[in-house]
Protein backbone atom coordinates (compact mmCIF):
# COMPACT_ATOMS: atom_id res chain seq x y z
CA UNK A 1 0.00 0.00 0.00
CA UNK A 2 2.75 1.97 0.49
CA UNK A 3 4.33 1.81 -3.06
CA UNK A 4 2.43 4.37 -5.36
CA UNK A 5 4.76 4.00 -8.42
CA UNK A 6 4.84 7.89 -8.36
CA UNK A 7 6.51 8.89 -12.08
CA UNK A 8 8.44 12.19 -11.85
CA UNK A 9 8.27 14.86 -14.73
CA UNK A 10 5.17 12.24 -15.58
CA UNK A 11 2.98 12.93 -18.92
CA UNK A 12 0.39 10.94 -20.05
CA UNK A 13 -1.50 10.43 -23.67
CA UNK A 14 -5.20 10.25 -23.37
CA UNK A 15 -7.65 9.26 -26.09
CA UNK A 16 -11.55 8.80 -26.57
CA UNK A 17 -11.52 8.84 -22.38
CA UNK A 18 -9.04 6.45 -22.39
CA UNK A 19 -5.42 6.32 -20.87
CA UNK A 20 -3.28 5.21 -23.80
CA UNK A 21 0.43 5.59 -22.39
CA UNK A 22 1.89 6.81 -19.15
CA UNK A 23 5.72 7.49 -18.58
CA UNK A 24 8.12 10.22 -18.14
CA UNK A 25 7.73 13.35 -20.50
CA UNK A 26 10.76 12.05 -22.55
CA UNK A 27 9.15 9.05 -22.99
CA UNK A 28 5.57 10.12 -23.93
CA UNK A 29 6.95 13.14 -26.34
CA UNK A 30 7.58 11.30 -29.53
CA UNK A 31 4.14 9.47 -29.03
CA UNK A 32 1.81 12.33 -28.95
CA UNK A 33 -0.49 12.66 -31.60
CA UNK A 34 0.71 15.96 -34.19
CA UNK A 35 -3.34 16.97 -34.05
CA UNK A 36 -3.69 16.57 -29.99
CA UNK A 37 -4.35 19.24 -27.49
CA UNK A 38 -2.16 19.56 -24.92
CA UNK A 39 -2.48 20.12 -21.44
CA UNK A 40 0.70 21.28 -18.87
CA UNK A 41 -0.06 20.98 -15.24
CA UNK A 42 2.55 22.86 -14.71
CA UNK A 43 4.44 20.78 -12.42
CA UNK A 44 1.12 19.79 -10.10
CA UNK A 45 0.96 16.41 -8.90
CA UNK A 46 -1.99 13.96 -11.03
CA UNK A 47 -3.45 11.41 -8.86
CA UNK A 48 -6.35 8.84 -10.66
CA UNK A 49 -9.85 9.66 -9.43
CA UNK A 50 -10.70 9.25 -5.76
CA UNK A 51 -12.96 6.24 -5.29
CA UNK A 52 -15.80 6.77 -2.60
CA UNK A 53 -16.69 3.62 -2.12
CA UNK A 54 -19.53 3.99 0.60
CA UNK A 55 -22.06 6.96 0.75
CA UNK A 56 -25.56 7.83 1.37
CA UNK A 57 -25.47 10.82 -0.77
CA UNK A 58 -29.12 10.73 -1.88
CA UNK A 59 -31.83 11.50 1.00
CA UNK A 60 -33.94 14.80 1.72
CA UNK A 61 -33.78 17.49 4.42
CA UNK A 62 -30.86 17.43 6.78
CA UNK A 63 -29.67 17.09 10.81
CA UNK A 64 -27.60 19.61 11.55
CA UNK A 65 -30.62 19.88 15.06
CA UNK A 66 -28.88 16.33 15.74
CA UNK A 67 -25.11 17.64 15.32
CA UNK A 68 -26.24 20.33 17.78
CA UNK A 69 -27.88 17.61 20.33
CA UNK A 70 -24.30 15.55 20.40
CA UNK A 71 -22.16 18.70 21.00
CA UNK A 72 -24.89 19.45 23.60
CA UNK A 73 -23.87 15.61 25.37
CA UNK A 74 -26.68 13.32 23.33
CA UNK A 75 -25.49 10.01 21.53
CA UNK A 76 -26.13 8.92 18.73
CA UNK A 77 -27.58 5.96 19.75
CA UNK A 78 -29.82 7.79 22.43
CA UNK A 79 -31.16 10.48 19.45
CA UNK A 80 -32.27 7.11 17.20
CA UNK A 81 -33.86 5.65 20.16
CA UNK A 82 -36.12 8.72 20.66
CA UNK A 83 -37.67 8.08 16.98
CA UNK A 84 -34.12 10.85 15.05
CA UNK A 85 -31.59 9.58 13.54
CA UNK A 86 -32.21 7.33 10.38
CA UNK A 87 -35.68 7.41 11.44
CA UNK A 88 -35.92 11.23 11.04
CA UNK A 89 -34.57 10.77 7.55
CA UNK A 90 -36.56 8.63 6.32
CA UNK A 91 -39.63 10.38 7.21
CA UNK A 92 -37.96 13.45 4.95
CA UNK A 93 -37.22 11.10 2.18
CA UNK A 94 -40.50 9.29 1.44
CA UNK A 95 -42.40 12.29 1.58
CA UNK A 96 -40.17 13.69 -0.74
CA UNK A 97 -40.82 13.20 -4.74
CA UNK A 98 -38.16 11.37 -6.99
CA UNK A 99 -37.36 15.07 -8.67
CA UNK A 100 -37.30 16.97 -5.64
CA UNK A 101 -34.61 14.09 -4.45
CA UNK A 102 -33.19 14.06 -8.03
CA UNK A 103 -32.23 17.97 -7.83
CA UNK A 104 -30.72 17.89 -4.21
CA UNK A 105 -28.30 15.00 -4.71
CA UNK A 106 -27.22 16.63 -7.81
CA UNK A 107 -27.10 19.56 -6.27
CA UNK A 108 -24.42 18.04 -3.98
CA UNK A 109 -22.49 15.76 -6.57
CA UNK A 110 -19.80 18.58 -7.40
CA UNK A 111 -18.94 18.68 -3.75
CA UNK A 112 -17.73 15.43 -4.64
CA UNK A 113 -15.54 16.61 -7.51
CA UNK A 114 -14.46 19.81 -5.85
CA UNK A 115 -12.40 16.43 -3.55
CA UNK A 116 -11.52 14.69 -6.83
CA UNK A 117 -13.94 11.92 -6.18
CA UNK A 118 -14.95 10.31 -9.59
CA UNK A 119 -16.56 7.54 -8.85
CA UNK A 120 -19.25 7.30 -6.00
CA UNK A 121 -21.02 4.29 -4.43
CA UNK A 122 -24.48 5.63 -2.88
CA UNK A 123 -26.66 3.33 -1.12
CA UNK A 124 -30.89 3.49 -0.76
CA UNK A 125 -31.78 2.78 3.02
CA UNK A 126 -33.74 6.04 3.87
CA UNK A 127 -37.11 4.91 2.10
CA UNK A 128 -37.51 1.67 4.02
CA UNK A 129 -40.86 0.57 2.01
CA UNK A 130 -41.17 -0.85 -1.39
CA UNK A 131 -41.93 1.99 -3.03
CA UNK A 132 -39.75 4.31 -1.48
CA UNK A 133 -36.61 2.16 -1.77
CA UNK A 134 -37.19 1.57 -5.59
CA UNK A 135 -37.79 5.55 -5.58
CA UNK A 136 -34.59 5.92 -4.04
CA UNK A 137 -32.60 3.53 -6.72
CA UNK A 138 -34.03 5.28 -9.89
CA UNK A 139 -32.77 8.68 -8.32
CA UNK A 140 -29.02 7.04 -8.25
CA UNK A 141 -29.67 5.50 -11.45
CA UNK A 142 -30.56 9.30 -12.89
CA UNK A 143 -27.57 10.68 -11.09
CA UNK A 144 -25.61 7.80 -13.23
CA UNK A 145 -27.34 8.63 -16.64
CA UNK A 146 -27.34 12.31 -16.36
CA UNK A 147 -23.98 13.21 -14.50
CA UNK A 148 -20.37 12.01 -15.78
CA UNK A 149 -19.71 10.57 -12.27
CA UNK A 150 -19.70 7.00 -12.24
CA UNK A 151 -21.96 6.17 -10.02
CA UNK A 152 -22.71 2.07 -8.04
CA UNK A 153 -25.77 1.50 -6.42
CA UNK A 154 -26.40 -0.50 -3.32
CA UNK A 155 -29.72 -1.51 -1.63
CA UNK A 156 -29.92 -0.89 1.59
CA UNK A 157 -33.61 -1.91 2.62
CA UNK A 158 -32.19 -3.34 5.50
CA UNK A 159 -30.70 -0.11 7.22
CA UNK A 160 -33.34 0.82 10.54
CA UNK A 161 -36.75 -0.66 11.27
CA UNK A 162 -39.52 1.62 9.85
CA UNK A 163 -41.99 3.64 12.44
CA UNK A 164 -44.43 1.21 11.29
CA UNK A 165 -42.99 -2.27 12.34
CA UNK A 166 -41.70 -0.81 15.75
CA UNK A 167 -43.05 -3.73 16.91
CA UNK A 168 -42.47 -6.17 14.71
CA UNK A 169 -38.98 -6.03 12.82
CA UNK A 170 -38.86 -9.59 11.88
CA UNK A 171 -42.29 -9.06 9.37
CA UNK A 172 -40.33 -5.74 8.20
CA UNK A 173 -37.09 -8.25 7.41
CA UNK A 174 -39.92 -10.74 5.53
CA UNK A 175 -40.89 -7.48 3.20
CA UNK A 176 -36.79 -6.89 3.02
CA UNK A 177 -36.36 -10.47 1.54
CA UNK A 178 -39.33 -11.20 -0.11
CA UNK A 179 -40.82 -8.33 -1.79
CA UNK A 180 -37.93 -5.62 -1.99
CA UNK A 181 -34.57 -7.66 -2.62
CA UNK A 182 -36.31 -9.86 -6.01
CA UNK A 183 -37.63 -6.71 -7.30
CA UNK A 184 -34.52 -4.62 -6.95
CA UNK A 185 -32.59 -7.60 -8.22
CA UNK A 186 -35.52 -7.86 -11.59
CA UNK A 187 -35.05 -4.07 -12.10
CA UNK A 188 -31.45 -3.65 -11.87
CA UNK A 189 -31.53 -1.23 -9.60
CA UNK A 190 -28.33 -2.45 -7.42
CA UNK A 191 -25.33 -3.93 -7.74
CA UNK A 192 -24.91 -4.26 -3.84
CA UNK A 193 -26.52 -4.88 -0.87
CA UNK A 194 -25.94 -4.04 2.52
CA UNK A 195 -27.35 -4.18 5.82
CA UNK A 196 -26.90 -1.97 9.22
CA UNK A 197 -25.61 -5.03 11.58
CA UNK A 198 -25.77 -3.71 15.34
CA UNK A 199 -27.06 -3.42 18.70
CA UNK A 200 -30.77 -2.24 18.60
CA UNK A 201 -30.60 -2.65 14.71
CA UNK A 202 -30.46 -5.77 13.41
CA UNK A 203 -28.68 -8.89 14.37
CA UNK A 204 -25.65 -10.68 13.05
CA UNK A 205 -28.30 -13.64 11.98
CA UNK A 206 -30.72 -11.18 10.67
CA UNK A 207 -28.04 -9.54 8.23
CA UNK A 208 -26.84 -12.91 7.30
CA UNK A 209 -30.05 -13.95 5.97
CA UNK A 210 -30.90 -10.68 4.00
CA UNK A 211 -27.65 -10.88 2.69
CA UNK A 212 -27.91 -14.75 1.41
CA UNK A 213 -31.43 -13.82 0.18
CA UNK A 214 -29.49 -11.11 -1.92
CA UNK A 215 -26.73 -13.65 -3.23
CA UNK A 216 -29.45 -15.49 -4.23
CA UNK A 217 -30.48 -12.74 -6.55
CA UNK A 218 -27.25 -12.11 -7.80
CA UNK A 219 -26.37 -9.06 -5.54
CA UNK A 220 -23.48 -8.90 -3.64
CA UNK A 221 -22.95 -8.09 0.16
CA UNK A 222 -21.47 -4.92 1.81
CA UNK A 223 -21.87 -4.83 5.47
CA UNK A 224 -22.19 -2.00 8.14
CA UNK A 225 -20.31 -4.09 10.94
CA UNK A 226 -19.09 -3.48 14.27
CA UNK A 227 -19.29 0.14 14.35
CA UNK A 228 -20.74 1.19 17.56
CA UNK A 229 -20.22 -2.44 19.76
CA UNK A 230 -18.60 -5.88 18.48
CA UNK A 231 -21.46 -8.01 17.18
CA UNK A 232 -19.16 -10.15 15.47
CA UNK A 233 -20.26 -8.41 12.05
CA UNK A 234 -17.08 -9.13 10.41
CA UNK A 235 -16.92 -12.75 11.12
CA UNK A 236 -20.40 -13.15 9.40
CA UNK A 237 -19.19 -10.63 6.41
CA UNK A 238 -16.31 -13.41 5.46
CA UNK A 239 -18.62 -16.12 6.17
CA UNK A 240 -21.59 -15.01 3.32
CA UNK A 241 -18.64 -13.97 1.40
CA UNK A 242 -19.45 -10.13 1.28
CA UNK A 243 -17.08 -8.47 -0.61
CA UNK A 244 -16.71 -5.73 1.84
CA UNK A 245 -17.65 -5.29 5.36
CA UNK A 246 -17.65 -1.60 6.27
CA UNK A 247 -16.87 0.99 9.70
CA UNK A 248 -14.95 -2.05 12.01
CA UNK A 249 -14.27 0.56 15.22
CA UNK A 250 -15.05 -2.24 17.11
CA UNK A 251 -13.50 -5.15 15.07
CA UNK A 252 -11.55 -7.52 17.78
CA UNK A 253 -8.66 -9.69 16.80
CA UNK A 254 -11.17 -12.42 15.51
CA UNK A 255 -12.55 -10.22 13.23
CA UNK A 256 -9.84 -8.77 11.67
CA UNK A 257 -8.39 -13.01 11.59
CA UNK A 258 -11.67 -14.06 9.70
CA UNK A 259 -11.19 -11.02 7.46
CA UNK A 260 -7.74 -12.34 6.64
CA UNK A 261 -9.02 -15.44 6.09
CA UNK A 262 -11.46 -14.40 3.47
CA UNK A 263 -11.47 -11.99 0.32
CA UNK A 264 -13.37 -9.00 2.09
CA UNK A 265 -12.08 -5.59 2.46
CA UNK A 266 -12.33 -3.54 5.29
CA UNK A 267 -13.79 -0.06 4.31
CA UNK A 268 -12.78 2.24 6.98
CA UNK A 269 -14.77 5.25 7.41
CA UNK A 270 -12.72 8.47 9.78
CA UNK A 271 -15.33 10.94 9.20
CA UNK A 272 -18.28 9.07 11.08
CA UNK A 273 -15.84 8.67 13.92
CA UNK A 274 -14.82 12.37 13.88
CA UNK A 275 -18.50 13.79 13.05
CA UNK A 276 -20.02 11.94 15.83
CA UNK A 277 -17.24 13.33 18.13
CA UNK A 278 -16.22 9.57 18.76
CA UNK A 279 -13.01 8.34 20.01
CA UNK A 280 -12.40 5.51 18.99
CA UNK A 281 -11.06 4.40 15.13
CA UNK A 282 -10.80 1.49 13.45
CA UNK A 283 -7.82 -0.51 13.97
CA UNK A 284 -6.36 0.32 10.66
CA UNK A 285 -2.48 -0.11 11.21
CA UNK A 286 -3.55 -3.96 12.68
CA UNK A 287 -5.51 -4.52 9.65
CA UNK A 288 -2.40 -3.10 7.54
CA UNK A 289 -0.13 -5.47 8.94
CA UNK A 290 -2.87 -7.93 8.57
CA UNK A 291 -2.32 -7.32 4.93
CA UNK A 292 -5.82 -6.57 4.61
CA UNK A 293 -6.60 -4.54 1.29
CA UNK A 294 -7.78 -1.46 3.63
CA UNK A 295 -10.22 0.80 1.70
CA UNK A 296 -10.86 4.36 3.48
CA UNK A 297 -14.51 6.23 2.11
CA UNK A 298 -16.43 9.38 3.17
CA UNK A 299 -19.50 7.07 4.44
CA UNK A 300 -21.19 10.81 3.57
CA UNK A 301 -24.66 11.10 5.03
CA UNK A 302 -26.84 13.79 6.71
CA UNK A 303 -26.24 11.71 10.29
CA UNK A 304 -22.81 10.35 11.25
CA UNK A 305 -20.99 12.05 8.01
CA UNK A 306 -21.84 14.95 6.88
CA UNK A 307 -18.14 14.75 5.13
CA UNK A 308 -17.74 14.50 1.33
CA UNK A 309 -14.32 15.37 0.98
CA UNK A 310 -12.01 12.46 0.30
CA UNK A 311 -8.74 14.91 1.01
CA UNK A 312 -10.33 15.15 4.63
CA UNK A 313 -11.03 11.51 4.66
CA UNK A 314 -7.46 10.86 3.64
CA UNK A 315 -6.24 13.54 6.41
CA UNK A 316 -8.29 11.48 8.68
CA UNK A 317 -6.34 8.75 7.95
CA UNK A 318 -3.42 9.74 8.72
CA UNK A 319 -3.64 11.72 11.51
CA UNK A 320 -6.66 9.45 13.65
CA UNK A 321 -5.86 5.59 12.36
CA UNK A 322 -1.64 6.50 11.10
CA UNK A 323 -1.86 5.95 7.88
CA UNK A 324 0.84 7.03 5.94
CA UNK A 325 0.06 9.46 2.90
CA UNK A 326 1.07 6.64 0.59
CA UNK A 327 -1.53 4.17 2.22
CA UNK A 328 -4.72 6.39 2.65
CA UNK A 329 -4.46 7.20 -1.07
CA UNK A 330 -3.75 3.67 -2.40
CA UNK A 331 -7.31 3.09 0.24
CA UNK A 332 -9.06 5.86 -1.84
CA UNK A 333 -8.04 4.81 -5.06
CA UNK A 334 -7.07 1.46 -6.29
CA UNK A 335 -8.09 -0.71 -3.16
CA UNK A 336 -11.31 1.21 -3.10
CA UNK A 337 -11.81 0.51 -6.63
CA UNK A 338 -11.63 -3.25 -6.34
CA UNK A 339 -13.99 -3.15 -3.88
CA UNK A 340 -16.66 -2.10 -6.11
CA UNK A 341 -15.42 -4.45 -9.15
CA UNK A 342 -14.29 -1.68 -11.09
CA UNK A 343 -10.35 -1.77 -10.96
CA UNK A 344 -10.20 -2.91 -14.50
CA UNK A 345 -11.79 0.53 -14.97
CA UNK A 346 -10.64 2.68 -12.78
CA UNK A 347 -8.63 3.51 -9.40
CA UNK A 348 -5.10 4.18 -11.21
CA UNK A 349 -3.50 5.55 -13.92
CA UNK A 350 -2.87 2.74 -16.04
CA UNK A 351 -2.91 2.51 -19.99
CA UNK A 352 -6.50 0.74 -20.80
CA UNK A 353 -8.34 2.53 -17.72
CA UNK A 354 -10.64 5.49 -18.40
CA UNK A 355 -8.70 8.87 -17.90
CA UNK A 356 -10.17 9.67 -14.93
CA UNK A 357 -7.61 11.73 -13.14
CA UNK A 358 -6.93 14.92 -10.49
CA UNK A 359 -4.55 17.24 -10.77
CA UNK A 360 -3.50 18.99 -6.89
CA UNK A 361 -2.58 22.11 -6.62
CA UNK A 362 0.10 20.43 -5.00
CA UNK A 363 4.00 19.23 -5.81
CA UNK A 364 4.36 17.18 -3.33
CA UNK A 365 1.34 14.10 -2.82
CA UNK A 366 1.56 14.56 1.07
CA UNK A 367 0.53 17.86 0.18
CA UNK A 368 -3.22 16.69 -0.15
CA UNK A 369 -3.27 15.03 3.23
CA UNK A 370 -1.60 17.83 5.29
CA UNK A 371 -3.30 21.00 3.84
CA UNK A 372 -6.36 19.86 5.64
CA UNK A 373 -9.15 21.59 4.80
CA UNK A 374 -7.91 23.55 2.08
CA UNK A 375 -9.09 23.12 -1.54
CA UNK A 376 -6.46 22.13 -3.45
CA UNK A 377 -7.91 20.59 -6.53
CA UNK A 378 -7.15 22.10 -9.21
CA UNK A 379 -8.98 20.34 -12.70
CA UNK A 380 -10.73 17.00 -12.54
CA UNK A 381 -10.91 14.82 -15.50
CA UNK A 382 -13.85 12.04 -15.38
CA UNK A 383 -13.45 9.48 -19.23
CA UNK A 384 -11.04 12.17 -20.66
CA UNK A 385 -13.41 15.09 -20.27
CA UNK A 386 -12.70 18.02 -17.91
CA UNK A 387 -15.85 17.71 -14.84
CA UNK A 388 -14.69 20.23 -12.56
CA UNK A 389 -11.94 23.51 -12.53
CA UNK A 390 -11.10 25.14 -9.57
CA UNK A 391 -13.27 28.72 -9.08
CA UNK A 392 -12.05 32.46 -9.20
CA UNK A 393 -11.04 34.40 -6.18
CA UNK A 394 -10.53 38.17 -6.27
O1 LIG B 1 -22.90 4.51 8.00
N1 LIG B 1 -24.65 3.45 10.55
C1 LIG B 1 -25.57 3.42 9.73
N2 LIG B 1 -25.70 4.18 8.66
C2 LIG B 1 -24.99 5.39 8.48
C3 LIG B 1 -25.61 6.53 9.21
C4 LIG B 1 -26.85 6.93 8.54
C5 LIG B 1 -27.55 8.07 9.22
O2 LIG B 1 -27.30 8.38 10.40
O3 LIG B 1 -28.39 8.67 8.52
C6 LIG B 1 -23.51 5.22 8.78
O4 LIG B 1 -22.95 5.76 9.75
FE1 LIG C 1 -22.80 4.10 6.13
Amino acid sequence: MRELGIIRHGAMIVEDGILRATGTRTEIEPLIPREAEVLDAGGRVILPGFVDAHTHAVFAGHRANEFEMRIAGASYQEIAASGGGIRSTVRLTRAATEDELFQSASHRLPWFLAGGTTTLEIKSGYGLSLEDECKMLRVIRRLRESTPLDIVATFLGAHEVPDEYRHAPQEYLRVVIEEMIPTVARENLAEYCDVFCEDHVFTVEQAREVLTAARRHGLRARVHADQLANTGGAAMAAQVGAATADHLEHIDDDGIAALGDSEVQPILLPASVYALGLRRYPPARQMIDAELAVVVASDFNPGSSPVPSMPLIISLACTQMRMTPAEAITAATVNAAHSLDRSKETGSLEPGKYANFTIFDAADYREIAYWAGAPLTWRVYIRGRLTYRAGLAM
